[in-house]
């Protein structure tokens, strides 16, 4: 499998704190399955004020780190962006790290707020998807507007997002009505991947094994889609 969102780089957002904390993620995702994991830290102004040139130094020792304890884990890094002002002038600037490339298109993980859809959502979607960016919704079964309204899910999907549903809502880590939303995306098949979002290896470790077989158990060539295929077309490896 294909893991693309990770908060595994130590100490540069909530994730892991420390290297042995990065390392212990890294064995528990070998553990279930997966084989290459993509380090997306917060890029979140005012909270987690990460740069590509932070983000690629801390990406940088992960590696070595591994490499020094032959832990077989294949990584990237992207980052994950806190819908804000910011994103428009970042790209014009080439300060955004997309998670890959598909039809022509950079796909950029996008993370709204956990509590409400942003008002200057809908410009910034159509501006990104203007500018051949492709906007991939960070858990959207997680935000809690959504939840209330799902008509608005359907309303992004027209607009052109992608979705990444995240592991754990669909085994019920983060609840019964989490978990009732992300199965009914599984049931009309609306969502593009699954990742896990990791943070650490006990409160959000890594639930990519666990729902593989959720999906896999109603419909086994999707999971094989939303799992492996498609985000390995996203970040161009196999
Ligand atoms: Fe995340």
């Amino acid at each position: 499998m294909i893991d693309l969102h990770s908060h595994i780089l130590p100490g540069i957002d909530d994730g892991a704190r420390t290297m042995a904390m990065s390392i212990d993620m890294a064995i528990q995702t070998l553990e279930c399955g997966v084989t290459h994991l993509v380090c997306t830290p917060h890029m979140h102004p005012g909270f987690f004020d990460n740069t590509p040139a932070i983000i690629e130094t801390s990406f940088n020792e992960l590696v070595l780190e591994l490499r020094r304890q032959n832990i077989p884990l294949s990584l990237s890094y992207a980052a994950e962006l806190r819908v804000s002002e910011h994103i428009p002038i970042w790209i014009k600037q080439n300060a955004v790290p997309f998670l890959g490339e598909v039809n022509g298109k950079k796909v950029m993980l996008l993370e709204m707020p956990h509590s409400h859809v942003p008002s200057g959502l809908e410009p910034l979607i159509k501006w990104l998807l203007r500018n051949n960016v492709q906007p991939l919704i960070a858990h959207p079964e997680r935000n809690r507007e959504l939840l209330r309204e799902q008509h608005k899910f359907d309303w992004l999907h027209r607009l052109g997002c992608w979705f990444q549903v995240t592991a754990g809502a669909l085994t019920g880590r983060f609840g019964e009505p989490v978990q009732e939303f992300a199965l009914t995306m599984l049931a009309s098949q609306r969502f593009h991947v699954v990742a896990s979002d990791t943070h650490d290896t006990v409160r959000r470790p890594n639930d990519m094994g666990e729902a593989f077989a959720v999906v896999a158990a109603l419909d086994e060539a999707y999971a094989q889609q939303t799992f492996v295929t498609m985000p390995s077309s996203i970040i161009g490896v196999n």
